[in-house]
């Protein structure tokens, strides 16, 4: 056996010569060095691992090693593993050290920062000496020692730095969260945007490069441009002052080699209604790549012109690289919720196949302008249906058809992509408002194949006019203005993902319920900007139906951007499924698909049913785990086989693997259900980090 006060010199030795020992009776035998796990599997944002020891064959023989459980709550997590430590975020949004083999605690780091925005991973820099997390919580960012979990006094102002600053007027009154994690690239901070508030006033969200050292404010990439800047002419004049959005909320990807920066903007705030915003909005809604260095743009492609169906990127860019026409080519890939798929070399952002620019339907609303056409790509089709005709109404039952025939028929403009939201009149939007790929990302391995899966549903849309909608008091008002866009007219929500209001009295305190508004959770959004007054009225409306007894309801909403209230003219109807009176999809097909794309060609190579959940991770021996709803399952990624799936103690997020001494391990954060699945789990259970190896 090797003196154990050895062990630490053979460690820093092997891992110069790329090998770890491992004494074994008295024979020291060589082993392959350990590998961790980066967000995403690292800048590129490609979800690929190159460990090769859990294969198609000795998959299904994988057991738990260890289960770290958590408390009750919703995860959208990934761990990461630095050295011999998994690091993994609670839904109380603490960070804990675990020893990534045995799941020991190490340390835990509570900030205590209030919030309710998730926090879905975090990173790591080193320079070779100092190792240091970079570690986002709602509107801060911390500086930590992994071996302590104390932040590093050196950075920012005790070791934290707020993103709030440097945006817009005052830091406090922006409402802006780091809800994916920045990204390191040299010694520089990159974080590409942060979630903001869907509706008026809402914060801007550049991207931003921080010296990971100092904390200091580097470079800044305005994504609504200021006058002057390249696209300010897209917008209207002084856009920059009272619009907000146009944020790359889903995290950040380096291309380390070439020195650049890409993010995937979502929508500018208002969603559906923006006669305030007139114009294609450049950098909204688009693919961007910046210089890493610098900030400054290299290029940009707009994935939707003048956005009105808030149809945001939920994951950043994929880097990789395919060979066509013989050639090699390294590209970036994007989606959105449109579920197109759009390739881009890396270098120009030539289009890697044409993307072609499609006429759609003007908008019927008083003034709307919306754009003539939207960028199409020939290739690949995209990942789930973007047009709904007659053919794909369901035909369960006689009576479902009916139902479903009728309500199509009322809708304006058919139903699909593109297709403006109407005034008095729904639309039908397809895929849905939670359409395509989601939050989980895709994934990519090294023969030029994408996997991916995808929502396939429909949704309602529609716009009401705000005064006709008008009530007496302050708190309906409010509501009206919003929350009503998710929580339903009457309250009534839209369950499974938008829970209803009606008698949330019952089940919340007034604290808890003005610590919802005042923090957000899960999928909504904070209202931290929200007056005392109205506050109190709101809470007061939703647990009595009336306002706090004498206040006087506000003037009449004048037309034109939110006047501090948040509501334009026009307000959003709602997130409604395109579902039967039991929940059931009007749609013929299943809900959502998981594929496999060859980008050599465009091709599609498989296609399954699939029950969304987490990320994909592929590795090079062949396989692509991925969750579905509280299950883990393993596919063959050539085929779409599943070879092995096993229960989760929760709903289970996006895997990760890592080696250490030699031993390959897949590990995954699960969480309480959330949305659709919360309704028919019943009362949330506690989640756990779990890790699986093969037997020794
Ligand atoms: C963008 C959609 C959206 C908007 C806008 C929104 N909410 Fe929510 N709300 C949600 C979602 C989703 C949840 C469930 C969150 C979770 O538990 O993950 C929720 C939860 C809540 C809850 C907790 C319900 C419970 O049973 O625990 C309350 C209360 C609430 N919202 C009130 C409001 C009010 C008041 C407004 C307007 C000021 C508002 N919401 C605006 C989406 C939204």
């Amino acid at each position: 056996m090797v003196p154990l006060f050895l062990r630490p010199l053979a460690h820093a030795l092997a891992s110069v010569m790329g090998l770890s020992l491992l004494a074994v009776g008295t024979t020291a035998v060589s082993l392959p060095a350990n590998v961790g796990w980066e967000y995403n599997a690292g800048p590129a944002s490609d979800h690929f691992s190159s460990l090769d020891q859990i294969t198609k064959t000795n998959v299904s023989q994988l057991k738990q090693v260890w289960n770290f459980p958590i408390e009750v709550g919703g995860l959208e997590s990934q761990p990461i593993v630095v050295g011999r430590t998994l690091f993994a975020i609670t839904p109380g949004r603490r960070l804990v050290a675990l020893d990534a083999v045995t799941g020991e605690q190490k340390w835990i780091f509570d900030p205590q920062v209030p919030g309710g925005q998730p926090i879905r991973g975090l990173a790591s820099w080193t320079d070779g000496k100092t190792t240091r997390l970079v570690f986002s919580n709602q509107n801060l960012i911390f500086l930590l020692d992994p071996a302590t979990g104390k932040p590093d006094p050196k950075f920012g102002k005790g070791g934290q730095i707020n993103l709030q600053e440097h945006l817009r007027g005052k830091a406090e009154d922006n409402v802006f969260y780091v809800t994916s994690p920045a990204i390191l690239y040299k010694n520089l901070i990159i974080v590409g945007g942060g979630r903001v508030a869907e509706t008026l006033p809402a914060s801007p969200s550049p991207a931003r490069a921080y010296d990971v050292r100092t904390g200091k404010l580097v470079w800044t990439f305005h994504t609504i441009p200021r006058p002057g800047e390249v696209g300010a002419e897209t917008w209207p004049k002084d856009a920059w002052l009272t619009q907000g959005g146009a944020n790359a909320w889903a995290g950040t990807t380096v291309d380390v080699k070439n020195g650049l920066v890409l993010i995937n903007t979502g929508s500018p705030s208002e969603d559906f209604y923006a006669t305030n915003r007139l114009g294609s909005n450049r950098f909204a809604s688009s693919t961007i790549a910046l210089d890493a260095n610098t900030g400054k743009r290299v290029w940009d492609f707009q994935l939707v012109h003048h956005d009105l169906w808030d149809s945001d990127s939920m994951s950043p860019p994929l880097l990789m690289a395919v060979t066509k026409n013989g050639r090699k080519a390294e590209i970036v890939v994007s989606t959105n919720k449109q579920s197109h798929i759009y390739a881009f070399d890396r270098l120009s952002g030539k289009p890697l196949f044409p993307i072609k620019e499609t006429a759609f339907p003007p908008s019927t609303v008083p003034g709307e302008q919306a754009w003539p056409t939207q960028p199409i790509p020939t290739l690949p089709r995209p990942l789930s249906r973007t047009s709904i005709t007659e053919d794909d109404l369901t035909d369960r039952t006689p009576a479902a058809a009916e139902r479903a025939k009728k309500i199509f028929a009322s809708m304006a403009g058919g139903g699909g992509h593109y297709v403006p939201p109407s005034l008095d009149k729904d639309t039908l939007v397809a895929p849905g408002f939670s359409g395509g790929n989601g939050l989980g990302g895709m994934a990519a391995d090294r023969k030029g194949w994408l996997y991916a899966s995808s929502a396939n549903g429909s949704s309602i849309s529609g716009l009401v006019e705000y005064a006709k909608l008008r009530a007496a008091g302050i708190g309906e008002n409010a509501y009206l203005g919003q929350c009503s866009s998710c929580h339903g007219r009457d309250r009534s929500g839209n369950p499974p993902e938008f829970p209803a209001l009606t008698n949330v009295g019952d089940r919340l305190s007034l604290e808890e319920i003005a610590d919802v508004i005042k923090r957000g959770r899960g999928r909504m959004p904070a209202f931290a900007n929200m007056p005392p007054l109205t506050l109190d009225n709101v809470v007061s409306f939703l647990r009595t139906g009336s306002d706090v007894p004498g206040t006087e309801p506000p003037p009449v909403h004048k037309p034109g951007v939110g006047e501090g209230t948040g509501t334009t003219k026009y307000v959003f109807t709602g997130y409604r499924s395109f579902v039967d009176t039991d929940g059931q999809s009007l749609l013929k097909g299943p809900l959502a698909t998981l594929n496999a794309i060859n980008m050599n060609t465009g091709q599609y190579i498989w296609t399954v049913p699939f029950t969304m959940g987490g990320g994909p991770l592929v590795t090079q021996s062949g396989l692509l785990l991925i969750t579905s709803g509280s299950k883990l399952q393993a596919y063959d990624s050539a085929t779409g086989k599943v070879l092995w799936e096993t229960p989760l103690p929760g709903f289970g997020t996006t895997p990760i693997t890592y080696r250490i001494d030699g031993k390959q391990y897949v590990a995954i954060a699960t969480g309480s259900a959330r949305g659709r699945n919360a309704a028919a789990a019943g009362p949330p259970k506690p989640g756990a980090y779990v890790a699986f190896a093969l037997p020794d």
